[in-house]
């Protein structure tokens, strides 16, 4: 990768207090909008930074949820990892499978450099284990789900983040946005 072209790769989920992506039912009511940015809040970047994403990343489970859902990702480039042959629906949606780090390196980085990793749970954590997430992005929702799909589940690498921002809002959703610390030895 080029310095002039230095690319981010930010993952982007909203999480119950208790740490779930999903409910076992796949249904999404306990996600809400989240409303006014409480008054003493800090930053309110919405609208800007979903227009800098130059690519979404996702799996094949999170691409299938989106479809039955309404697409969220209008025609910004979606990369989705799948080992299947799945039917290719929007001419921004391409297909991958294989080894995620070539495809950071192959795919993503030399063309784009806001990537947004959206899930689900399998591959986030696959990108966390592989050391490819530079941001995390984490919307908690003020709902305790008692049973899902775990975010993090084991990921089995410890790493250090250092806390960029928070923002509050009124409806008690809280977005936590985190950088990679790098530790210099
Ligand atoms: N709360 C949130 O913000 C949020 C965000 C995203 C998703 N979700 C929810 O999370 C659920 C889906 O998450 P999930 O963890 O079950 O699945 P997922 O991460 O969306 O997808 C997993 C699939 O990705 C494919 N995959 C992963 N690594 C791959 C690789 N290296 N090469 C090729 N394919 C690869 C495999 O697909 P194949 O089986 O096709 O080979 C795997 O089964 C849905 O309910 C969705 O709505 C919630």
């Amino acid at each position: 990768m080029s310095s002039a072209m230095r690319s981010t790769v930010t993952l982007h989920v909203v999480s119950s207090l208790d740490g779930f992506i999903a409910k076992k039912d796949n249904s999404v009511s306990w996600m809400d909008s989240p409303g006014d940015v409480y008054e003493r809040g800090v930053t309110d970047d919405g609208a800007e930074v979903i227009q800098s994403i130059d690519c979404y990343v996702l799996g094949s489970r999170t691409y299938e949820h989106a479809l039955q859902l309404g697409w969220p990702y209008g025609d910004t480039p979606t990369v989705v990892a799948t080992n299947r042959e799945l039917r290719s629906t929007r001419d921004s949606v391409q297909f991958y499978s294989g080894d995620l780090k070539k495809l950071l390196r192959e795919v993503l980085a030399p063309r784009y450099r806001n990537i947004w990793l959206v899930g689900g749970a399998i591959l986030g954590q696959s990108f966390l284990r592989f050391g490819l997430v530079d941001e995390i992005r984490l919307m908690i929702a003020p709902v305790t789900l008692g049973a899902g799909l775990h975010l993090f589940g084991d990921s089995g690498i410890e790493q250090n983040w250092h806390l960029k921002n928070v923002v509050a809002y009124k409806n008690g959703y809280l977005e936590l946005s985190y950088s990679r610390r790098t530790i210099v030895s």
